[in-house]
């Protein structure tokens, strides 16, 4: 594009609900708009821990990522990443690994807009961004962007946070089949990291939520422990399994018993590909 002319014009649709901006607003953001304020109020008059629920799948992104990159991972794709809220995956990451790479993306133009905050990488690493739908797995992982970033003949950890109970299964669209063609594209040694709201324990308190997302326009689709399980399939999940998010290996052990698992209401797990 000349750098002259101004770039496409992309509605953000700011008078609608957003699940990036309603989560934004729950991690204390301000990057979130009345509409989202009002459906992120709706969500909290049913279920008031959703502020406690999004602080702890965030942390165990944050604790997930350490522990991988200690663990030698130098590569990350990181899909429907969210409004930037520090540390962002490869402040984590490069923290550790000053020369990890880490490629972001999100469906949502917002994320887009806030991009550069996620682009700051180290001089010996690298960071991209790509606004991508995750229901177009082949076009993630033949992006340019991705491609120019990422080795995918060595390890890459795939994150998968907060995001696949926001792709319900529709005729030929299935959640499971789009993680596994991800996950068939990466070499032995990768790593996938999910985690996913599940109405295991409060079922009606969900029910209405699905309702107030569903009146915004976002579809979700949450899973059960064993809908949850599915996604590793092929791969070795590491201890614990599958846990609740808080209760994958806390920082402190006080960490997996200050909030309940209804609180909490979302899985989260490590595998490795053989
Ligand atoms: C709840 S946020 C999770 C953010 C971050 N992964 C985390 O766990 O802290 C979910 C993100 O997924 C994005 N998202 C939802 N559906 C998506 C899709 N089909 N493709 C890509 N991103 C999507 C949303 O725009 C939002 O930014």
């Amino acid at each position: 594009m000349n750098e002259q002319e101004p770039g496409p014009v992309v509605d953000l649709r700011l008078d609608r609900a957003h699940s990036s901006r309603i989560y934004d607003y729950f991690l204390g953001g301000k990057t979130n708009f009345l509409a989202d304020r009002m459906a992120a109020g709706q969500v909290l008059g049913v279920f008031p821990a959703a502020l406690v629920a999004a602080r702890i799948n965030r942390e165990f992104m944050h604790r997930a990522t350490r522990f991988l990159a200690a663990s030698g991972l130098r590569q990350f794709l990181d899909i429907g990443t969210g409004i930037p809220t520090p540390p962002n995956l490869h402040d984590i990451a490069q923290d550790i690994a000053p020369d990890a790479r880490v490629v972001y993306t999100d469906n949502d133009p917002i994320v887009l807009a806030h991009a550069a905050a996620l682009l700051l990488s180290t001089p010996e690493g690298r960071t991209a961004y790509l606004q991508a739908d995750v229901t177009d797995p082949t076009g993630i992982l033949t992006a340019p962007q991705l491609l120019d970033t990422l080795d995918l003949s060595r390890p890459v950890a795939l994150s998968l946070n907060a995001l696949m109970h926001f792709v319900p299964d529709d005729g030929q669209r299935r959640a499971h089949t789009i993680v596994e063609t991800l996950k068939a594209a990466l070499p032995s040694g990768s790593a996938l990291v999910m985690s996913h709201a599940t109405a295991d324990f409060t079922p009606e308190a969900m029910r209405k939520i699905i309702k107030i997302y569903g009146d915004a326009g976002t579809r979700l689709q949450l899973r059960s422990r064993a809908e949850f399980l599915r996604f590793f399939d092929g791969w070795e999940l590491l201890e614990p399994g599958v846990a609740l998010s808080h209760q994958w290996r806390p920082d402190r052990p006080e960490d997996a018993t200050h909030v309940t698992d209804a609180e909490a209401a979302c899985y989260a797990g490590i595998a490795r590909k053989p």
